[in-house]
């Protein structure tokens, strides 16, 4: 018998300028598939011009019992997100309301399902200058300043102390099923979806906020995939290492695969080249899979 390994990346790169700074944005993605045939992690990215300012929205959404919820997710997040009255003026708020609308919206459209699929959602909204970093789940978000790493979203665990109070006040348990588990069932403790868990499982995102300055490197945005076998300092560094975003994320890809990660690894890299002056908006993409 010979053991069948579906061993799939997907990389895409495009580079862009932003416009606010007078500097180079450029991002890269990378996914590694592992053994599943079917995948769970889920991306998105967007760009777009709201009364002169330039946004730029980044997002991973690592599926679980299903792919239906990270599907969701990339389809409309973010356009509900710039659909929001207040997106421009109270963009906090518009992000938080969005996150849990969206999830009210998900859960409705799967009512007829016998279905339960979840997903984190781990955001990076550049408004300007200015960035908004909105987790719910295990994905996470790390940037880079001045070559360190600072992680912009903590780890919705359920055995976080708040996390576990805010569970048991709504009358739900967490306990040791393997790892800490809402109900025993489910290892993180905020995630779209998992219609069952609701009352406990909220969607409420928790938002970091950052000026862009001239100290300001980079971003990695990843699922827990990467998290459980890179460190944030040792994927900064990785990341740092690298020119390009795309050959970043890869690498950062690669090094979670070869120290042991299961599958579903997935991450974008985000670049911030602060000299870089460019007279001309340069747009390329490239995309391969195979
Ligand atoms: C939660 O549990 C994990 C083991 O599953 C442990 O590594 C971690 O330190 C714990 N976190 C807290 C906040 O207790
Ligand atoms: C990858 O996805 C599978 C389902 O396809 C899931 O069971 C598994 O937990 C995921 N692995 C990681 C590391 O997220």
């Amino acid at each position: 018998m010979i053991a069948c390994l579906w061993l799939v990346w997907l990389d895409v790169y495009f580079s862009f300028l932003f416009c606010s700074e007078d500097g180079k944005l450029s991002c890269g993605y990378s996914s590694f598939r592992g053994k599943r045939v079917t995948m769970e992690d889920f991306y998105d990215i967007k760009t777009s011009k709201i009364d002169g300012k330039t946004i730029c929205m980044f997002g991973i959404f690592d599926g679980h019992g299903g792919s239906r919820a990270a599907e969701y997710l990339k389809e409309h997040l973010f356009d509900n997100l710039m659909k929001h009255p207040l997106f421009m003026t109270d963009t906090k708020l518009a992000i938080s309301e969005t996150y849990q609308q969206t999830d009210v919206e998900f859960l409705e459209s799967e009512r007829d399902t016998f279905r339960d699929d979840g997903s984190t959602a781990s955001t990076a909204v550049l408004v300007g200058n200015h960035l908004y970093v909105a987790n719910v789940g295990d994905s996470r978000t790390v940037i880079s300043k001045a070559g360190k790493a600072i992680p912009l979203s903590e780890d919705h665990k359920p055995n976080r102390s708040d996390e576990r109070k805010r569970i048991e006040n709504a009358g739900g348990v967490v306990m040791w099923a393997g790892t800490w588990r809402v109900g025993g069932v489910l290892a993180m403790s905020r995630a779209f979806g998992n219609r069952m868990l609701k009352q406990f499982v909220v969607a409420e995102p928790e938002i970091q906020d950052q000026e862009i300055d001239e100290e300001f490197e980079l971003l990695v945005l990843a699922s827990d995939g990467l998290w459980d076998v890179v460190p944030n300092e040792d994927a900064v560094s990785l990341a740092r290492g690298e020119e390009e975003p795309e050959a970043a994320a890869r690498k950062l890809t690669e090094a979670a695969f070869t120290r042991g990660s299961a599958d579903n690894i997935t991450c974008i890299v985000v670049k911030f080249n602060h000299n870089q002056i460019g007279s001309t908006i340069s747009e390329d993409q490239r995309q391969n899979s195979d």
